[in-house]
C-alpha cells in the first residue's frame, strides 16, 4: 500500500520565539506551501534523493556554486534519514512492534528555503505521517507526542528549534499552544488547542524572492536567557502573554487588538535580538508593511513576514502595492485545514 502525506508551511502569528523558552504561541498552517512525502513498499529500503534539491551532478563549476548559493548544502535526504531513525528508536523504547518490511521514501516541496516558514520540519512531519500509516501505528503514537519526534529528528542534525512549528504541522489549521514548564515537566509536551480557522482575519504573507541578507549573525539571546538576564526573561514573558491575549482577541474577532499584539511581538523580538541578527532585508519587509498601517511581524525567525490590515480592503491594496514596489512577493494566505483524522481529533480532548 502506497501512502502520501502533506505537511504545510507554518506561520507563527503570535508568541514566537517564546515557544523555545517555556512560553506560548498561536500558529497556523498555510495551504499553498507544503512538503509532500511518498512511501511505497519496495524490495529494498531506499531513501530517494530529490532530483533538484539533492543534486550532486552539475554542468559546470559555476552551476555548482550557483546552486549552493541559492539552495545551500542540504537537501531533504538527511531529514528523511533522521526521522526514520528517531521513529525506530521511539518505537523500540516504547515496546511498539514494527513489521519487518522495506519501503522507498521520496519527497517534494514548494516551501521557499530560508524563509522562516519551517520547510525542513514540514518534510520531517510528512515523512513521520507516512511511517505511522505504513507500520499501522497511528494509534500507538499520540498526536501530542509527534511534534517531539519531529524535533528530535532535527536535533539529530544539529538544527536548533522549538516545538511550535512542529505542532502547527502535525495538527494543521490554527493552534494555540502553551509550553509552560509545568506542562512540559508533567506531560512531556505542551497543551495544544486547535482553534476554528474562521476566527482568522485576512492575512498576508510577504517574502523576498531572493533573500540576500536573512540575518545570519548569531544572537546571544539563548545564552542571556540561561544566564538569567532580566530583560530577556521579562520580554519572553511578555511575548508569551501576547500569545495568550492574542488567542482571546481571535476568539472575540478583535482584530484591532490582534494587530497591536502582532506589532508589539515584533518590536520585542527586535529589542531582544538586535538588528544585526534580524537582518536588514527582514526588517525592511516589516517596515514596508507598517508604512501603510498594516500590522506585521516575522512568521518565524526571519525570511518572511505576516501582515494584517486592520482597516480592511483598501489598506490591503496599498499593502500589495508598496510590497511589489519594494520587490517583495505578497500573497493572501489561505489557511490549511487540520490534517488529523476524526479519531485523532476526538482523542485530543481525552488527554487534557
Ligand atoms: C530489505 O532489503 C534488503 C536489501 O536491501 C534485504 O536484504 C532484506 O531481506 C529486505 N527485507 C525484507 C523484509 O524484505
Ligand atoms: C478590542 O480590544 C481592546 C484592547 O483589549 C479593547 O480596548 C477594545 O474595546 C476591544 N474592542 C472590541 C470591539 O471589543
Amino acid at each position: 500500500m502506497e501512502v502520501e502525506h502533506k505537511a504545510y508551511a507554518r506561520v507563527g502569528l503570535l508568541g514566537n520565539p517564546s515557544d523555545v523558552y517555556g512560553g506560548r504561541a498561536v500558529s497556523f498552517a498555510v495551504a499553498g506551501l507544503w512538503a509532500t512525502v511518498r512511501l511505497r513498499p519496495s524490495d529494498e529500503l531506499l531513501v530517494q534523493p530529490h532530483p533538484r534539491h539533492d543534486l550532486v551532478a552539475f554542468p559546470s563549476l559555476t552551476a555548482l556554486v550557483d546552486r549552493l548559493e541559492g539552495g545551500g548544502y542540504y537537501g531533504g535526504v538527511r531529514l528523511l534519514l533522521a526521522i526514520c531513525k528517531v521513529f525506530h528508536s521511539h518505537c523500540r523504547r516504547n515496546g511498539i512492534a514494527l513489521d519487518d518490511k522495506n519501503f522507498t521514501l521520496s519527497y517534494d516541496t514548494n516551501i521557499p528555503r530560508q524563509a522562516g516558514l519551517s520547510g525542513s520540519s514540514a518534510i520531517v512531519c510528512a515523512a513521520l505521517s507516512c511511517l505511522l500509516d505504513f507500520y499501522n501505528v497511528r494509534d500507538k503514537i499520540r498526536v501530542e507526542v509527534r511534534p517531539n519526534l519531529i524535533l528530535d529528528a532535527e536535533k539529530e542534525l544539529g538544527i536548533v528549534a522549538g516545538l511550535q512549528d512542529r505542532v502547527a504541522q502535525v495538527y494543521g489549521g490554527l493552534v494555540y499552544m502553551d509550553f509552560s514548564q509545568e506542562h512540559m515537566d508533567k506531560l512531556g509536551h505542551g497543551i495544544y488547542t486547535p482553534l476554528d480557522v474562521n476566527l482568522l482575519p485576512p492575512l498576508y504573507l510577504i517574502y523576498a524572492e531572493n533573500p540576500s541578507d536573512s540575518g545570519k549573525v548569531h544572537s546571544s539571546v539563548r545564552q542571556r536567557w540561561f544566564d538569567g538576564d532580566q530583560f530577556i526573561i521579562s520580554s519572553m514573558k511578555e511575548v508569551a502573554q501576547q500569545a495568550y491575549d492574542g488567542h482571546n482577541a481571535l476568539l472575540q474577532k478583535n482584530y484591532t487588538d490582534l494587530a497591536r499584539l502582532m506589532n508589539r511581538n515584533f518590536d520585542l523580538r527586535r529589542q531582544m535580538f538586535g538588528d544585526d541578527a534580524l537582518g536588514a532585508l527582514n526588517i525592511k519587509m516589516v517596515e514596508v508593511a507598517r508604512s501603510v498601517g498594516a500590522a506585521s511581524k516575522f512568521t518565524g525567525s526571519g525570511g518572511a513576514v505576516v501582515a494584517l490590515c486592520p482597516d480592511g480592503d483598501a489598506q490591503a491594496e496599498l499593502l500589495k502595492k508598496v510590497c511589489q514596489e519594494a520587490g517583495f512577493v505578497v500573497e493572501l494566505i489561505q489557511v490549511a485545514p487540520s490534517v488529523l483524522t476524526e479519531e485523532e481529533l476526538a482523542s485530543l480532548s481525552d488527554h487534557h
